[in-house]
């Protein structure tokens, strides 16, 4: 059966933990894996923009053998001008892996349902996991384990990466506290809280939705933050959003609050001033640079495993 990636628990925690270990291997000696992949075609669909994912995918290819292909949803409207059934039965006869950047989690689910090759969610409304094995491979190396974490996250939770970030601490039994505003349009959607109880209860996990900041940020090993104004979201919301998150921001006194050797993480693109001020993303604690770019690394292991080269 053809395995897709379209959120992180889609993958067991063995199977996480297995394709990082590999990357960190990949991230040693990239050399030793130049021709894993020789030959190999994977098509990229986009509809919405990327630094980090575009051109970490497309290297990593290159740096395994094969070749990728950039394919912008305006060149053909992805369900519009045809079905996504035909398109997928279609890449699916020229490549050997399809990844999709898209709006709505229905696409990529469609995806999955039609294509015969596997799919990879580069970022839809409802997960992003590609970021957490990049992400994960960097707590590993940072803190030098997964287990008996505390990890905060700040902002909004009515957000991908949150989802999935609440997804993957559930895998791996850690406490999560999710700092946000409370309402609809910044807390996480029932279905996913759903998910991540369910998962919680098999593996002692403790991920809760809470309202203050300073609360969240206690005792934490790692403290997380994204957008405010992730894609899609009008320039109209801006000053609006701005307003309702500047409670939680991470700030230093923030950082203060949490473990003396807590790192802080953002999957970027940042802006100073919103999410987290200029002195916690330039400053020491701030490992975003190498959170980047571990999407190389674990996007490479993440490929050769959905190729069954793990
Ligand atoms: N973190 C991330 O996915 O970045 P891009 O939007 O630049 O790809
Ligand atoms: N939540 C952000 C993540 C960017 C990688 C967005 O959807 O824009």
């Amino acid at each position: 059966m053809v395995r897709h990636l379209t959120k992180i628990s889609d993958l067991s925690k063995a199977e996480c933990e297995k394709i990082i270990n590999k990357a960190i291997e990949i991230k040693k000696n990239p050399d030793k894996f130049d021709t894993t992949l020789k030959g190999e075609t994977l098509l990229m669909i986009f509809e919405k923009p990327s630094l980090r994912t575009r051109i970490s995918f497309e290297a990593g290819m290159q740096q395994l053998g094969g070749h990728a292909i950039f394919y912008s949803i305006k060149d053909s409207p992805l369900g519009k001008k045809e079905n996504i059934h035909d398109t997928a039965k279609t890449a699916s006869r020229f490549v050997n892996l399809i990844a999709a950047r898209v709006f709505k989690r229905q696409d990529i689910w469609d995806l999955a349902k039609y294509a015969d090759v596997p799919i990879i969610n580069m970022l839809d409304d409802f997960a992003h996991p590609c970021q957490m094995i990049g992400d994960f491979l960097t707590i590993k190396e940072k803190k030098g384990r997964l287990g008996d974490l505390k990890i905060a996250y700040f902002g909004d939770a009515y957000n991908n990466v949150t989802y999935d970030l609440m997804r993957i601490a559930a895998m791996f039994g850690l406490k999560l506290d999710v700092a946000c505003p409370k309402g609809a349009e910044y807390t996480p959607e029932k279905i996913v809280l759903d998910e991540v109880s369910q998962i919680s209860k098999e593996t002692g996990a403790e991920v809760n939705i809470i309202h203050n900041a300073f609360e969240a940020a206690k005792n934490s090993d790692v403290i997380y933050t994204d957008s405010w104004m992730s894609y899609g979201i009008l320039v109209e919301k801006e000053e609006e959003r701005k307003k309702i998150f500047m409670p939680y921001q991470v700030s230093l006194k923030i950082m203060k609050v949490a473990k003396p050797n807590a790192i802080f993480m953002n999957c970027l693109p940042a802006m100073r001033g919103y999410e987290q001020t200029a002195e916690v993303i330039d400053g020491s604690q701030s490992i975003v640079f190498d959170q980047a770019e571990n999407r190389l690394h674990g996007q490479k292991a993440i490929m050769l495993f959905l190729r069954g080269k793990l």
